[in-house]
Protein backbone atom coordinates (compact mmCIF):
# COMPACT_ATOMS: atom_id res chain seq x y z
CA UNK A 1 0.00 0.00 0.00
CA UNK A 2 1.31 3.37 -0.77
CA UNK A 3 0.08 6.65 -0.06
CA UNK A 4 0.53 10.50 -0.63
CA UNK A 5 -0.69 13.58 0.11
CA UNK A 6 -1.07 17.61 -1.38
CA UNK A 7 -1.83 20.59 0.08
CA UNK A 8 -4.11 23.15 -0.60
CA UNK A 9 -3.17 26.05 -1.92
CA UNK A 10 -4.35 30.27 -2.06
CA UNK A 11 -3.52 33.10 -4.23
CA UNK A 12 -2.11 36.13 -2.30
CA UNK A 13 -2.01 38.44 -5.49
CA UNK A 14 -2.83 38.59 -9.38
CA UNK A 15 -5.58 36.10 -9.87
CA UNK A 16 -7.04 36.02 -13.31
CA UNK A 17 -4.70 38.45 -14.49
CA UNK A 18 -2.19 35.67 -14.24
CA UNK A 19 -3.92 33.23 -17.39
CA UNK A 20 -3.42 36.44 -19.35
CA UNK A 21 0.17 36.25 -18.87
CA UNK A 22 0.77 38.69 -15.58
CA UNK A 23 2.43 37.54 -12.32
CA UNK A 24 0.76 35.77 -9.48
CA UNK A 25 1.76 35.05 -6.02
CA UNK A 26 0.78 31.75 -4.20
CA UNK A 27 1.51 29.98 -1.07
CA UNK A 28 0.37 26.30 -0.32
CA UNK A 29 -2.41 25.94 2.38
CA UNK A 30 -0.85 22.44 4.66
CA UNK A 31 -4.03 22.62 7.02
CA UNK A 32 -6.01 20.91 4.14
CA UNK A 33 -4.87 18.07 2.06
CA UNK A 34 -5.68 15.68 -0.82
CA UNK A 35 -4.76 11.85 0.12
CA UNK A 36 -4.60 9.19 -2.23
CA UNK A 37 -3.25 5.46 -1.27
CA UNK A 38 -3.05 2.77 -3.71
CA UNK A 39 -3.20 -1.02 -3.21
CA UNK A 40 -2.03 -3.74 -5.13
CA UNK A 41 -4.41 -6.18 -6.95
CA UNK A 42 -4.51 -9.11 -9.15
CA UNK A 43 -7.47 -9.58 -11.36
CA UNK A 44 -5.94 -7.17 -13.65
CA UNK A 45 -8.57 -4.40 -13.19
CA UNK A 46 -7.82 -0.96 -11.99
CA UNK A 47 -10.45 0.55 -9.31
CA UNK A 48 -10.74 3.54 -8.28
CA UNK A 49 -12.51 4.36 -4.97
CA UNK A 50 -13.39 8.61 -4.65
CA UNK A 51 -14.56 8.04 -1.27
CA UNK A 52 -15.92 11.57 -0.86
CA UNK A 53 -18.29 11.31 -3.89
CA UNK A 54 -19.25 7.95 -2.53
CA UNK A 55 -18.43 6.37 -6.02
CA UNK A 56 -16.44 3.08 -6.59
CA UNK A 57 -15.67 2.26 -10.33
CA UNK A 58 -13.49 0.84 -12.43
CA UNK A 59 -10.84 2.59 -14.51
CA UNK A 60 -12.23 0.92 -17.72
CA UNK A 61 -15.83 2.54 -16.97
CA UNK A 62 -14.83 5.91 -16.44
CA UNK A 63 -16.89 8.50 -18.21
CA UNK A 64 -15.27 10.67 -20.76
CA UNK A 65 -12.77 13.70 -18.68
CA UNK A 66 -13.06 11.82 -15.62
CA UNK A 67 -10.41 13.73 -13.66
CA UNK A 68 -9.31 10.73 -11.72
CA UNK A 69 -8.84 8.50 -14.03
CA UNK A 70 -7.05 10.96 -16.77
CA UNK A 71 -4.38 11.40 -14.17
CA UNK A 72 -4.25 7.34 -13.21
CA UNK A 73 -3.62 7.21 -17.24
CA UNK A 74 -1.75 10.39 -17.57
CA UNK A 75 0.73 8.93 -15.00
CA UNK A 76 0.99 5.42 -15.83
CA UNK A 77 1.61 6.66 -19.46
CA UNK A 78 4.75 8.77 -18.45
CA UNK A 79 6.04 5.96 -16.54
CA UNK A 80 5.23 3.79 -20.02
CA UNK A 81 3.18 1.18 -17.43
CA UNK A 82 -0.02 -0.28 -18.70
CA UNK A 83 -2.94 0.33 -16.21
CA UNK A 84 -3.42 -2.98 -14.42
CA UNK A 85 -3.68 -4.61 -11.11
CA UNK A 86 -4.03 -1.44 -8.15
CA UNK A 87 -6.97 0.26 -6.85
CA UNK A 88 -6.97 3.67 -6.24
CA UNK A 89 -8.88 5.43 -3.09
CA UNK A 90 -8.82 9.23 -2.61
CA UNK A 91 -9.78 11.60 -0.41
CA UNK A 92 -9.65 15.40 0.24
CA UNK A 93 -10.57 17.99 3.17
CA UNK A 94 -10.57 20.38 0.40
CA UNK A 95 -14.10 22.17 -0.18
CA UNK A 96 -14.97 21.57 -4.71
CA UNK A 97 -14.70 24.76 -5.78
CA UNK A 98 -13.76 26.58 -2.83
CA UNK A 99 -10.48 28.41 -4.65
CA UNK A 100 -7.82 26.52 -2.49
CA UNK A 101 -7.28 24.26 -5.85
CA UNK A 102 -8.94 20.66 -4.77
CA UNK A 103 -8.81 19.29 -8.43
CA UNK A 104 -5.06 20.26 -8.43
CA UNK A 105 -4.60 18.40 -5.43
CA UNK A 106 -6.43 15.44 -6.08
CA UNK A 107 -4.15 15.02 -9.47
CA UNK A 108 -0.87 15.76 -7.70
CA UNK A 109 -1.56 13.60 -4.59
CA UNK A 110 -2.67 11.08 -7.10
CA UNK A 111 0.62 10.81 -9.54
CA UNK A 112 2.38 11.36 -6.30
CA UNK A 113 1.04 7.93 -4.85
CA UNK A 114 1.28 5.80 -7.84
CA UNK A 115 4.62 7.09 -9.25
CA UNK A 116 5.65 6.24 -5.79
CA UNK A 117 3.57 2.61 -5.82
CA UNK A 118 5.05 1.70 -9.46
CA UNK A 119 8.53 2.54 -8.88
CA UNK A 120 8.56 0.29 -5.18
CA UNK A 121 6.62 -2.36 -7.23
CA UNK A 122 9.48 -2.00 -10.36
CA UNK A 123 12.27 -2.39 -7.86
CA UNK A 124 10.35 -5.87 -6.52
CA UNK A 125 10.40 -6.62 -10.07
CA UNK A 126 14.20 -5.92 -10.43
CA UNK A 127 15.08 -8.02 -7.84
CA UNK A 128 13.09 -11.48 -8.69
CA UNK A 129 14.16 -11.17 -12.41
CA UNK A 130 17.90 -10.08 -11.29
CA UNK A 131 17.81 -13.73 -9.51
CA UNK A 132 16.25 -15.23 -13.12
CA UNK A 133 19.61 -14.28 -15.22
CA UNK A 134 17.93 -10.83 -16.42
CA UNK A 135 19.18 -8.46 -18.52
CA UNK A 136 18.55 -5.25 -17.24
CA UNK A 137 19.30 -3.47 -20.92
CA UNK A 138 16.21 -5.32 -22.53
CA UNK A 139 13.35 -3.75 -20.30
CA UNK A 140 11.91 -1.26 -19.39
CA UNK A 141 11.80 -1.58 -15.99
CA UNK A 142 14.48 0.34 -15.19
CA UNK A 143 11.69 2.97 -14.80
CA UNK A 144 12.33 7.35 -13.64
CA UNK A 145 11.11 8.59 -10.56
CA UNK A 146 8.59 11.23 -10.87
CA UNK A 147 10.15 14.70 -10.25
CA UNK A 148 7.68 17.72 -8.70
CA UNK A 149 8.32 19.30 -12.20
CA UNK A 150 6.82 15.75 -13.61
CA UNK A 151 4.06 15.84 -11.32
CA UNK A 152 3.16 19.45 -11.54
CA UNK A 153 3.34 18.91 -15.54
CA UNK A 154 0.90 16.08 -15.34
CA UNK A 155 -1.23 17.54 -13.48
CA UNK A 156 -1.29 20.68 -15.33
CA UNK A 157 -2.57 18.11 -18.48
CA UNK A 158 -6.19 17.28 -16.38
CA UNK A 159 -6.06 21.13 -15.04
CA UNK A 160 -6.53 22.19 -19.26
CA UNK A 161 -9.45 19.37 -20.06
CA UNK A 162 -11.06 21.38 -16.91
CA UNK A 163 -10.43 24.96 -16.47
CA UNK A 164 -10.17 25.55 -20.41
CA UNK A 165 -7.01 27.98 -20.24
CA UNK A 166 -5.94 27.23 -16.95
CA UNK A 167 -2.35 29.39 -16.10
CA UNK A 168 -0.79 26.54 -14.35
CA UNK A 169 -0.40 28.32 -11.12
CA UNK A 170 -2.48 25.50 -9.09
CA UNK A 171 -0.62 22.52 -9.71
CA UNK A 172 3.18 24.71 -9.33
CA UNK A 173 2.21 25.73 -6.26
CA UNK A 174 0.91 22.58 -4.95
CA UNK A 175 3.41 20.27 -6.60
CA UNK A 176 6.42 22.29 -5.46
CA UNK A 177 5.16 23.00 -1.87
CA UNK A 178 6.74 26.37 -1.60
CA UNK A 179 5.47 30.38 -2.22
CA UNK A 180 5.86 30.76 -5.41
CA UNK A 181 5.59 34.28 -7.84
CA UNK A 182 4.74 32.38 -10.94
CA UNK A 183 3.79 33.65 -14.72
CA UNK A 184 2.66 31.26 -17.47
CA UNK A 185 5.39 29.27 -19.02
CA UNK A 186 8.21 30.70 -16.62
CA UNK A 187 10.09 28.26 -14.05
CA UNK A 188 8.97 29.24 -10.91
CA UNK A 189 10.48 31.25 -9.26
CA UNK A 190 10.57 31.53 -5.16
CA UNK A 191 11.30 34.36 -3.25
CA UNK A 192 12.13 35.17 0.07
CA UNK A 193 9.54 36.01 3.18
CA UNK A 194 11.84 38.31 5.51
CA UNK A 195 8.71 38.88 8.08
CA UNK A 196 6.27 36.21 8.65
CA UNK A 197 2.68 36.85 8.07
CA UNK A 198 -0.66 35.37 8.87
CA UNK A 199 -3.59 35.30 6.54
CA UNK A 200 -7.19 33.84 7.99
CA UNK A 201 -9.06 31.90 4.88
CA UNK A 202 -12.40 32.20 5.31
CA UNK A 203 -15.03 29.69 3.46
CA UNK A 204 -18.08 31.33 1.86
CA UNK A 205 -19.75 28.18 1.38
CA UNK A 206 -20.38 28.48 -2.24
CA UNK A 207 -19.16 26.30 -4.64
CA UNK A 208 -18.36 28.29 -7.71
CA UNK A 209 -16.42 26.06 -10.25
CA UNK A 210 -13.15 28.17 -11.36
CA UNK A 211 -14.20 26.95 -14.79
CA UNK A 212 -17.37 29.20 -15.41
CA UNK A 213 -15.47 32.59 -13.82
CA UNK A 214 -12.65 31.80 -16.06
CA UNK A 215 -14.56 31.92 -19.00
CA UNK A 216 -16.58 34.59 -18.09
CA UNK A 217 -13.51 37.11 -17.81
CA UNK A 218 -12.13 35.52 -21.31
CA UNK A 219 -15.61 36.62 -22.96
CA UNK A 220 -15.75 40.04 -21.08
CA UNK A 221 -11.86 40.27 -21.84
CA UNK A 222 -12.78 39.29 -25.84
CA UNK A 223 -15.53 42.00 -25.80
CA UNK A 224 -13.46 44.93 -24.30
CA UNK A 225 -9.66 44.01 -24.68
CA UNK A 226 -8.47 47.33 -24.21
CA UNK A 227 -9.92 47.98 -20.17
CA UNK A 228 -9.65 44.26 -19.26
CA UNK A 229 -5.69 44.57 -20.74
CA UNK A 230 -5.47 47.91 -18.34
CA UNK A 231 -7.02 46.04 -15.38
CA UNK A 232 -4.63 43.22 -15.64
CA UNK A 233 -2.01 45.56 -15.84
CA UNK A 234 -2.43 47.26 -12.75
CA UNK A 235 -3.50 43.95 -11.16
CA UNK A 236 0.60 42.91 -12.30
CA UNK A 237 1.69 46.10 -10.81
CA UNK A 238 0.12 45.30 -7.19
CA UNK A 239 1.85 41.81 -7.42
CA UNK A 240 5.31 42.77 -8.24
CA UNK A 241 5.15 45.76 -5.33
CA UNK A 242 3.85 42.98 -3.02
CA UNK A 243 6.72 40.63 -3.73
CA UNK A 244 8.94 43.83 -2.78
CA UNK A 245 6.78 44.23 0.15
CA UNK A 246 7.26 40.56 1.18
CA UNK A 247 10.93 40.61 0.06
CA UNK A 248 11.72 43.73 2.44
CA UNK A 249 9.72 42.40 5.84
CA UNK A 250 7.23 45.27 4.91
CA UNK A 251 4.27 43.21 6.11
CA UNK A 252 2.30 46.56 6.87
CA UNK A 253 2.38 47.56 2.91
CA UNK A 254 0.57 44.14 2.00
CA UNK A 255 -3.46 45.27 3.78
CA UNK A 256 -3.69 48.25 1.17
CA UNK A 257 -2.06 46.11 -1.52
CA UNK A 258 -5.11 43.05 -0.87
CA UNK A 259 -7.41 46.15 -0.71
CA UNK A 260 -7.04 47.37 -4.07
CA UNK A 261 -6.29 44.01 -5.63
CA UNK A 262 -9.93 43.27 -4.20
CA UNK A 263 -10.97 46.75 -5.50
CA UNK A 264 -9.66 45.58 -9.58
CA UNK A 265 -11.41 42.03 -9.05
CA UNK A 266 -14.89 43.11 -8.70
CA UNK A 267 -14.01 45.38 -12.07
CA UNK A 268 -13.43 42.39 -13.49
CA UNK A 269 -16.57 40.80 -12.48
CA UNK A 270 -15.42 37.93 -10.18
CA UNK A 271 -16.46 39.31 -6.98
CA UNK A 272 -19.98 38.79 -5.14
CA UNK A 273 -22.45 39.58 -2.33
CA UNK A 274 -21.11 36.67 -0.08
CA UNK A 275 -17.42 37.78 -0.90
CA UNK A 276 -18.33 41.69 -0.33
CA UNK A 277 -19.97 40.48 2.97
CA UNK A 278 -16.45 38.82 4.37
CA UNK A 279 -14.12 41.07 2.74
CA UNK A 280 -16.15 44.09 4.83
CA UNK A 281 -16.58 41.82 7.65
CA UNK A 282 -12.88 41.07 8.08
CA UNK A 283 -11.51 44.88 7.10
CA UNK A 284 -14.27 46.57 10.02
CA UNK A 285 -12.95 43.73 12.27
CA UNK A 286 -9.51 44.86 11.94
CA UNK A 287 -7.71 42.88 8.96
CA UNK A 288 -5.09 45.08 7.07
CA UNK A 289 -6.41 44.36 3.95
CA UNK A 290 -8.92 41.53 2.54
CA UNK A 291 -9.81 39.76 -0.72
CA UNK A 292 -11.12 36.98 -2.60
CA UNK A 293 -8.63 34.21 -3.60
CA UNK A 294 -8.58 31.87 -6.45
CA UNK A 295 -11.60 32.23 -9.32
CA UNK A 296 -14.17 33.99 -7.24
CA UNK A 297 -17.96 34.14 -7.33
CA UNK A 298 -17.58 32.00 -3.64
CA UNK A 299 -14.88 30.43 -2.63
CA UNK A 300 -12.92 31.61 -0.02
CA UNK A 301 -11.63 35.16 0.59
CA UNK A 302 -8.32 35.70 2.68
CA UNK A 303 -7.62 38.56 5.05
CA UNK A 304 -4.20 39.81 6.28
CA UNK A 305 -4.29 39.90 10.33
CA UNK A 306 -2.05 39.70 13.22
CA UNK A 307 -1.45 38.31 16.88
CA UNK A 308 -3.71 41.43 18.07
CA UNK A 309 -6.90 40.99 15.30
CA UNK A 310 -6.87 37.47 14.78
CA UNK A 311 -9.14 36.38 16.72
CA UNK A 312 -11.15 39.34 16.55
CA UNK A 313 -11.86 38.81 12.64
CA UNK A 314 -11.83 35.28 12.57
CA UNK A 315 -15.13 35.61 14.90
CA UNK A 316 -16.38 38.47 12.79
CA UNK A 317 -15.77 36.17 9.58
CA UNK A 318 -17.94 33.33 11.35
CA UNK A 319 -20.83 35.62 12.30
CA UNK A 320 -20.88 37.15 9.00
CA UNK A 321 -21.69 33.77 6.90
CA UNK A 322 -18.14 32.50 6.92
CA UNK A 323 -18.40 28.56 6.89
CA UNK A 324 -14.78 27.81 8.24
CA UNK A 325 -11.71 29.82 8.95
CA UNK A 326 -8.21 28.60 8.66
CA UNK A 327 -5.23 30.51 9.75
CA UNK A 328 -2.29 30.25 8.15
CA UNK A 329 1.24 31.98 8.69
CA UNK A 330 3.29 32.42 5.60
CA UNK A 331 6.95 32.16 6.53
C1 LIG B 1 -7.46 29.71 -9.91
O1 LIG B 1 -6.93 29.23 -8.68
C2 LIG B 1 -6.73 30.93 -10.35
C3 LIG B 1 -7.20 31.56 -11.66
O2 LIG B 1 -6.28 32.62 -11.92
C4 LIG B 1 -7.22 30.58 -12.80
C5 LIG B 1 -5.83 30.14 -13.25
O3 LIG B 1 -4.84 30.75 -12.91
O4 LIG B 1 -5.79 29.14 -14.00
C6 LIG B 1 -8.58 32.17 -11.50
Amino acid sequence: MTNATAPGKIILFGEHAVVYDRPAIAVPVFQVHAEATVQARDDGKVVIDAIDLKRTYALSEAREGDPIATIIRLTCARLSVEPENFSVRIHSTLPIGGGLGSGAAVSVAIARALGKFLSELDADKRGQTRKNDFNPRSSAVLRVQLSSQDISDLAYEVEKLHHGTPSGIDNTVIAFEQPVYFTKGNPIESFRVAQPFTIAIADTGIAAPTKIAVGDVRRAWEANRATYESLFDEIAEITRKARKAIENGEVNRLGALMRNNQILLRQIGVSSSDIERLVLAATTAGARGAKLSGGGRGGNVIALVDGVTQDRVQRALLKAGAKRVIVTTIS
